[in-house]
């Protein structure tokens, strides 16, 4: 399904919101003054896994939107439970007042998980506050469980968990946040479970992972068994297990969610992205009644969290996150991907033989595919290969955005065999264009 081929808006129209793109709006990871340079594409409608630009060009959402989409853009069900909201209440308060949709979806999302395990939902409204929220609940946990000395956290090495302060303490990529290291908390970095052993976890509060994949690190997959390891390590030694899922749930691996894939449950569960389909910014910090149990307490002890945003249990996020879980039963969504899992993994293969290709790395339906020189070498990454390669692929008909030099394939779920084919065939385009000059 590719959209309408007309004009969505007129030329003029288009031509004043570049132009007053250009002039007021500042992006996100954006080299502002390549953007202007640049023309850019402005984005109208979706259907689907399809987008749409303001000439009526039609493109694969190649990384369903920045790893948000999960059934498809326009979603009958999706778009419903919005309208449906939209009528009683956009959104209230969630400081003091409570609302159907979030205790709804706060019920759906404790039943995703086995029984007595994560019960307690705290919500939020983007990956890095779902993390800020299980940083802040770590540390104050072990405040009132008279451990106050365990403030620190462990975090791997070119990890990702988000752009605040408190995210960003945890993550390693030191091109998005070593200027800022000055003004981060101290974090424990790690590269594999082996340096565990060395360490003194005494002051030890947390240790944070992005289970099975890391993503922004340029899709790399953990080895089988870390998160039994890391389990059983933080057991050992009582250091709360924060997984981030702000990637990886919602089918990406192939499961609901990536701790399935070795059955491991954390202390704190980090959730945003696919939580809404896509479709809001909504998102959860799950967490034990062992936990939850630390804060409770008289108004005078202080054990209140206090912590909070204002858009905490949107009522439209929350709905269309219901909409969302709902879709995955009525569409048999995670049975329906299985088979596109092993066809998108043997087209890979097949991408995996282009000379200019180093390595693809795949978890689930999640792939990034590292370029580089035919000899093997990476490509210098002031060339800007990847990002090259992103740019030709969007006359291929495919939108994605590279991590260096590592292309970035994580289509949402709903797309079929032969869409597959085509993203996989105009990466492989682009590739062979841009490399091959
Ligand atoms: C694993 C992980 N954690 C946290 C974040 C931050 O999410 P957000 O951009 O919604 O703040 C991201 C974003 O890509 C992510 O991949």
């Amino acid at each position: 399904m590719s959209g309408s081929k007309l004009p969505i808006i007129s030329s003029e129209r288009a031509d004043l919101l570049v132009r007053q793109d250009k002039e007021l709006v500042w992006h996100p990871f954006t080299q502002m003054r390549e953007w202007m340079q640049q023309e850019p594409i402005i984005l109208v409608s979706g259907q689907g896994c399809w987008l749409t630009d303001s000439k009526g060009r039609c493109y694969l959402d190649g990384n369903s939107s920045i790893w948000t989409n999960v059934h498809g853009h326009n979603h009958p069900r999706l778009n419903d439970a919005v309208r449906q909201q939209l009528e009683r209440i956009a959104h209230t308060s969630f400081l003091g007042f409570t609302n159907p949709p979030a205790i709804e979806l706060a019920s759906k999302l404790v039943q995703l998980l086995p029984r007595h395990t994560l019960r307690k939902v705290f919500f939020s409204d983007n990956g890095s506050t779902a993390v800020e929220a299980a940083i802040k609940m770590t540390i104050q946990f072990f405040q009132q469980n008279g451990q106050p000395e365990k403030t620190g956290f462990i975090a791997f090495e070119n990890a990702y968990h988000g752009d605040t302060l408190g995210a960003s303490s945890l993550s390693g990529i030191s091109t998005f946040h070593e200027r800022f290291k000055n003004h981060h908390f101290s974090v424990t970095r790690v590269g594999s479970m082996q340096q565990l052993d060395s360490l003194n976890p005494c002051r030890i509060g947390g240790l944070i992972i992005e289970p099975m994949i890391q993503g922004a690190a340029g899709m790399r997959v953990w080895p089988q068994g870390m998160l039994k390891g890391l389990r059983e390590w933080c057991d050992t030694y009582n250091v709360l297990l924060i997984f981030d899922e702000v990637m990886t749930a919602f089918g990406r691996t192939g499961k609901m969610f990536a701790l399935e894939g070795e059955g491991i449950i954390p202390d704190l569960l980090a959730l945003a992205k696919g939580l809404t389909g896509g479709y809001m910014p909504l998102a959860a910090t799950l967490t034990t009644d062992r936990v939850f149990e630390a804060f409770l307490g008289s108004y005078k002890e202080l054990r209140t969290f206090f912590y909070g945003h204002s858009y905490a249990g949107n009522q439209l996020g929350c709905a269309v996150s219901i909409a969302n879980l709902d879709v995955f039963e009525e569409e048999e969504t995670l049975l329906n991907l299985q088979p596109k899992i092993s066809f998108f993994t043997d087209r890979l293969k097949d991408l995996a033989q282009q000379r200019f290709v180093r390595e693809i790395r795949r978890c689930g339906f999640i792939a990034g595919i590292e370029i580089g020189d035919t000899d093997g070498s990476p490509f210098d990454w002031q060339r800007q290969m990847g990002s090259k390669v992103c740019h030709a692929a969007r006359k291929h008909g495919i939108l994605t955005r590279s991590i260096r030099d590592v292309i970035v394939l994580m289509l949402p779920l709903c797309v079929q065999k032969d869409e597959i084919a085509l993203g996989i065939s105009a990466i492989s385009q682009a590739i062979d264009e841009t490399c091959g000059t």
